[in-house]
């Protein structure tokens, strides 16, 4: 075994021995000013990552490092707040180190959250989009190096990254709760400069709805390790030449916010179903 999986075993024994997490098989990655669904889990133990050995803690205002084992509505949930990133200058085995733990823990089924600037104008900010496919711009990959053979393929196949039945019942939570949601391609760059307007005309051209600077490559490595994904975006602002507004990472979590109670309602509603699809 080659070292970043030992401190994966390490991290992931540490949180077992320590915490004694429940038989826990969904996580949830809260991505900027989504952090709160985890007020909502009952009987919630809380772990402060900066405890966890060898885990990555993040530089960015809105990301706590906290991992809260809890139930919601009677299902045993695992959520993440705080994520690192690429663009804060860690290595893509740094940035995908926290999925590798959450499988290792027995996690199956991982949700992954971010905020995003709407590329399709259709969008509005405030809107949830259900991601449907993703354009790695990166310029990386988190499984660029030797590959662990018993831990997932050398060269994973990506014609799902996000699972068609769990975006299927997103789609169907949506409609029940009458809220409206979108769909679409997220396309993802290193950040952290927002784009400019011709960039943002080449990711639409290219076929994106929405930009980030995060989770494909949480996706990624989430896909190698064989986990069913389902990702959401929180469209928090037009990206750039799509309105006049400056962008800025608190309107960005501000936007996040309003979203909140929308987000809230549509996980309560997946949540109890998606270990039984
Ligand atoms: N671009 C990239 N990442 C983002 C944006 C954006 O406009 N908004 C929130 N995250």
């Amino acid at each position: 075994m080659d070292s970043p999986w030992i401190n994966i075993t390490e991290a992931s024994c540490f949180i077992q021995k320590k915490y004694a997490p429940p038989d826990v098989r969904t996580a949830i990655i809260l991505g900027s000013g989504l952090g709160a669904l985890a007020d909502e889990l009952q009987s919630p133990r809380i772990v402060e990552t900066a405890f966890i050995p060898h885990w990555p803690t993040s530089t960015v205002s809105g990301h706590k490092g906290r991992l809260i084992f809890g139930e919601l509505d009677g299902t045993p949930l695992l959520v993440v707040q705080g994520r690192v990133h690429y663009y804060e200058g860690y290595q893509m085995d740094r940035v995908v180190f926290p999925v590798r733990v959450l499988a290792q823990l027995g996690i199956r089924n991982l949700i992954v959250t971010n905020a995003a600037g709407a590329l399709n104008p259709e969008f509005s900010p405030g809107d949830l989009m259900i991601i449907e496919d993703h354009i790695n711009l990166m310029g990386t990959n988190p499984l660029i190096g030797p590959n662990e053979d018993n831990r997932g393929p050398r060269f994973p196949d990506m014609s799902e990254p996000y699972n068609r039945a769990f975006i299927q019942t997103m789609e169907k939570a949506a409609l029940e709760l009458d809220i409206p949601i979108q769909k679409g391609v997220l396309a993802v760059t290193h950040g952290p400069t927002y784009e400019t307007a011709a960039e943002v005309k080449m990711l639409r051209t290219l076929g994106g709805d929405a930009v980030c600077m995060s989770t494909v490559p949480e996706v990624i490595a989430a896909v190698h390790l064989g986990l069913r994904n389902l990702g959401i975006s929180c469209i928090t602002n037009m990206a750039t030449g799509l309105s006049d507004s400056k962008l800025s990472h608190s309107e960005v979590e501000l936007t996040a916010g309003i979203a909140r109670d929308k987000f809230i309602r549509l996980i309560r509603k997946i949540i109890p179903t998606l270990d039984i699809i």
